[in-house]
């Protein structure tokens, strides 16, 4: 572990997180913008992606690739499927996958494609080491799977799809792009999200009112990963 990223899709995302850093090196690249900061010597970049799976996998591509990163850690808020999540709880993620990749008509299952899997699980040591920064700091976070597709869902009837299909507890728009382009890249990586919304039809709403708090939680709860792993380092 040399370099770690830190991503996430939207700007509101990362900002809890660069607030943390008062040097900060921005790098213009991929008309997008990454911020090389030093969290106690551990060498960090920090980037959004903007929104969905394209850009996602761009992103994280060019940290790994450009940035020569060789840990990607994802922050940012997700919908809850599972009823147990409420607005504002903490999930990692154990598996993701394309929920909207969908070949079923040449009698594939969905979210598969020749080649691919229908899951790319999570590092194993990361996501032990973030329940164990969990546990320390006394903080509840679910593990469950979360499903990733280009396209904000607000509808009972897409979610439950998604949760038949996939048993996904929680969905997104980029996870399972970053994990394919991670899994592939031999990067090991985590995705951890907050809840802003349960994905319904007062999605929009919700996802509005609570996206920067949920942003926070996910950052403030990541910033202790970076902690722990900077601990282990030195
Ligand atoms: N991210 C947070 N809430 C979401 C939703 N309802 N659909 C897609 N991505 C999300």
């Amino acid at each position: 572990m040399n370099k770690i990223a830190i991503m996430g899709a939207m700007e509101e995302e990362i900002q809890p997180l660069l607030k943390h850093f008062s040097k900060v090196n921005t790098i213009e690249y991929a008309n997008n913008k990454f911020y090389e900061v030093s969290y106690e010597g551990l060498d960090v970049v920090i980037a959004y992606s903007k929104i969905g799976k394209v850009f996602a996998s761009l992103t994280a591509s060019t940290l790994i690739e450009k940035f020569s990163c060789d840990t990607l850690l994802f922050s940012g808020v997700a919908g809850a499927i599972n009823p147990k999540l409420k607005i504002g709880d903490l999930i990692l993620a154990t598996k993701l996958c394309q929920y909207d990749l969908d070949i079923t008509d040449f009698g594939h299952p969905y979210g598969f494609v020749p080649g691919g899997k229908v899951f790319t699980p999570c590092d194993k040591k990361l996501l032990s080491l973030a329940k164990e920064v969990a546990k320390e700091n006394k903080l509840e976070v679910s593990e469950g799977i979360i499903a990733t597709g280009d396209q904000f869902v607000s509808s009972n009837e897409k979610k439950q799809f998604i949760q038949k299909t996939f048993n996904a507890d929680a969905l997104e728009m980029e996870g399972a792009s970053v994990a394919t382009v991670c899994d592939n890249l031999d990067v090991p990586f985590l995705i951890l999200r907050s809840i802003s919304d349960t994905a319904n039809e007062s999605g929009t709403f919700d996802f509005d009112e609570f996206l920067h708090s949920s942003a926070k939680t996910s950052a403030d709860f990541m910033i202790s990963i970076l902690k722990k792993l900077k601990n282990l380092k030195a």
